[in-house]
């Protein structure tokens, strides 16, 4: 080794040893005939004490420059309680300047010196030097430790699955690899490893886990990378009970052993219909109630034309309650919210404790008055189709969260019983919402076989949940379909003929046939989870080399040009 110690651990009981630092020179400071350099390493930081005897070296020291120094542990006149070496510093005896730093492109230590996120992926490495960093990084690192640690305890197995595969159906794009041997054929890299864990179970291999790099080309958003990282479990007989108790075993464990926070199991469970109707998510964040109500009959025969056309229309009124007394402009930023989901506004009634006022008071009925007069607040109110309207309501509820600071604390919970399909208006017909091995609820089979038309789509239940924090969605599985008919049939709904269905999942349809255990599992997303425990702004600052928000690695400036000849050998020309 290089050095004796590391810059975190000597103290004032180390004194008079003699030791040899490494590190970045943090902070140098020129005292008269003396200088000061705050030595740095992953541990800590220790002082330096530099005399005129190294004058030429730290006459010409550049901050961030990496040093070796050999010298004698001092105890210090002024004490730095605030640092864990704080007591003592080293008086150098030589000082190796191993390698000068040029000026750095930006302040890394010092947030409150501008520097574009942009600026600091281009040098992640100089922004991975900050402490926060590579305590995230060792935190990424225990939480894997701790993972594979209780998988094991409850006789896992980790099987690593290929990256060079089929497509796989998650409902986003592949990443398509051209094959250099194969002309005009194509390796996918998995959006999951849906169908190997899936033939684990054929295997007989009953509890799997992995923890796998997973790639999809989709947008990227704070919560979406194009690779990312699951925890990917398998389990053979059991059910969606099973599945929970040991998902939320694993869940506890990070929070307790990594943040001291105990966790109440079973964790609480709402259906995906429930979520919708009453906090208009899939992904509700509980950490506040604000939970709609609804005014459909209420509105039935309210004289408000758009609110009676919803209803007949077979639509609904859903409005929430809030204590507060909205400005106009408050009620305008909600507005913009309803925009967004393609809504012309918000409805809202205002009740001061003295009169009413808002967009429709003046028109409502002497029942709704009296109704809305009853506890000071505002009332907001939308009308429409179910789903619009709910999620249109729920971007708004969000929002009011946000506005009122009620985001505070944890939620953790289930979000049960998805429906099996989603309308595509792309494709004119069902999609499966989670993937085409998702069973449906019993006593919903009967309805596979047929097409799906538009109403009915969200009217088959499935045996898929999620596991959302905090109003993320941190995971997802379902119990799977393991029978052969009844798959068949499943493809046969989303239009997927006997050719199609061999070419796509031909592998995992043949296996079936050979005996498959009944079957389920789940998937967390890792970085989100690690980005909801540390409560960062996005899933990037959890990640060492994430792409930046436009999908681009700016510090390896990719993805690049591929040169002329690579290109010939795999038999491809760019247009
Ligand atoms: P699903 O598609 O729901 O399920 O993915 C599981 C979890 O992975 C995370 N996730 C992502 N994280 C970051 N960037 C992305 N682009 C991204 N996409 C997904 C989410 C999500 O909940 N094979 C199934 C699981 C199963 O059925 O067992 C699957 O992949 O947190």
């Amino acid at each position: 080794m290089l050095r004796t110690h590391t810059c975190g651990e000597l103290t004032k009981k180390d004194e008079g040893k003699e030791v040899v630092l490494a590190g970045w020179a943090h902070n140098i400071r020129k005292f008269g005939k003396k200088a000061f350099v705050d030595l740095r390493d992953r541990y800590g930081i220790t002082q330096l004490v530099l005399d005129e005897k190294l004058k030429d070296i730290y006459d010409s020291l550049t901050k961030e420059s990496v040093l070796i120094v050999s010298g004698k542990v001092e105890k210090r006149k002024d004490i730095n309680p605030e640092m864990q070496t704080g007591e003592i510093e080293i008086m150098a005896n030589t000082l190796v300047v191993a390698s000068k730093a040029e000026r750095l492109p930006f302040e890394i230590f010092n947030p409150s010196v501008e520097s574009t996120e942009e600026t600091r992926l281009k040098y992640r490495y100089l922004d991975l030097r900050r402490g926060e960093m590579q305590r995230m990084l060792e935190f990424r690192f225990r939480a894997e430790m701790i993972i594979r640690n209780y998988f094991q305890m409850k006789e896992f197995v980790e099987v690593e699955t290929p990256q060079l595969s089929k497509p796989t159906p998650e409902g986003a794009r592949d990443f398509l690899i051209p094959s250099r041997v194969i002309k005009k054929n194509f390796w996918a890299l998995p959006q999951s490893p849906q169908q190997y864990k899936q033939l684990l179970m054929v295997a007989g291999i009953d509890k799997y886990f992995q923890i796998v790099r997973c790639f999809r080309d989709e947008d990227l958003r704070k919560d979406r990378q194009y690779e990312f990282t699951q925890i990917d479990v398998e389990m053979s007989f059991v059910d969606e009970n099973d599945v929970m108790a040991l998902a939320e075993g694993m869940t506890s464990v990070l929070y307790s052993q990594l943040l001291g926070i105990k966790l109440d199991k079973p964790f609480p469970k709402i259906t995906w219909h429930d979520a919708l109707d009453k906090y208009g998510s899939d992904k509700p964040d509980l950490r506040f109630e604000l939970s709609f109500v609804d005014v459909t009959t209420d509105f039935e025969d309210s004289g408000l034309r758009i609110f009676e056309a919803a209803v007949k229309g077979g639509g609904v009124v859903k409005a929430i309650f809030l204590r507060e007394l909205l400005t106009r402009s408050e009620i305008k930023k909600l507005e913009d919210v309803a925009k967004t989901h393609g809504f012309p506004g918000v409805a809202w009634v205002k009740y001061d404790g003295d009169e009413l006022s808002g967009s429709i008071a003046s028109k409502l009925t002497d029942n709704l008055k009296q109704k809305f007069s009853k506890k000071k607040g505002t009332t907001l109110i939308m009308a429409g189709e179910w789903l619009p309207t709910v999620l249109a309501l729920g971007g708004i509820r969000l929002a009011l969260g946000d506005k009122f600071n009620l985001k505070k604390g944890l939620s953790v919970l289930w979000v049960t019983e998805f429906p099996l399909f989603e309308w595509s208006e792309t494709l004119k017909s069902a999609t499966p919402m989670h993937h085409p091995f998702t069973s449906p609820l019993k006593g919903f089979e009967a309805h596979l076989g047929e097409k799906i038309s538009k109403e009915d789509t969200l009217n088959i239940p499935s045996r898929a949940y999620d596991i959302v924090i905090n109003g993320v969605e941190i995971g997802g599985g379902s119990i799977r379909i393991t029978d052969h008919e009844l798959q068949e049939k499943m493809l046969k709904t989303l239009g997927i003929n006997k050719t199609v269905a061999q070419e796509k999942f031909g592998m995992l349809l043949d296996a079936f046939k050979y005996g498959v255990p009944p079957h389920g599992g789940i998937a967390f997303g890792f970085d989100r989870l690690l980005q909801v425990m540390l409560q960062t702004d996005s899933i990037r600052d959890v990640i060492a080399f994430p792409k930046n928000k436009s999908g681009r690695a700016p510090m390896e400036d990719a993805p690049s040009k591929a040169d002329k000849e690579a290109l010939k050998e795999l038999g491809l020309r760019c247009k």
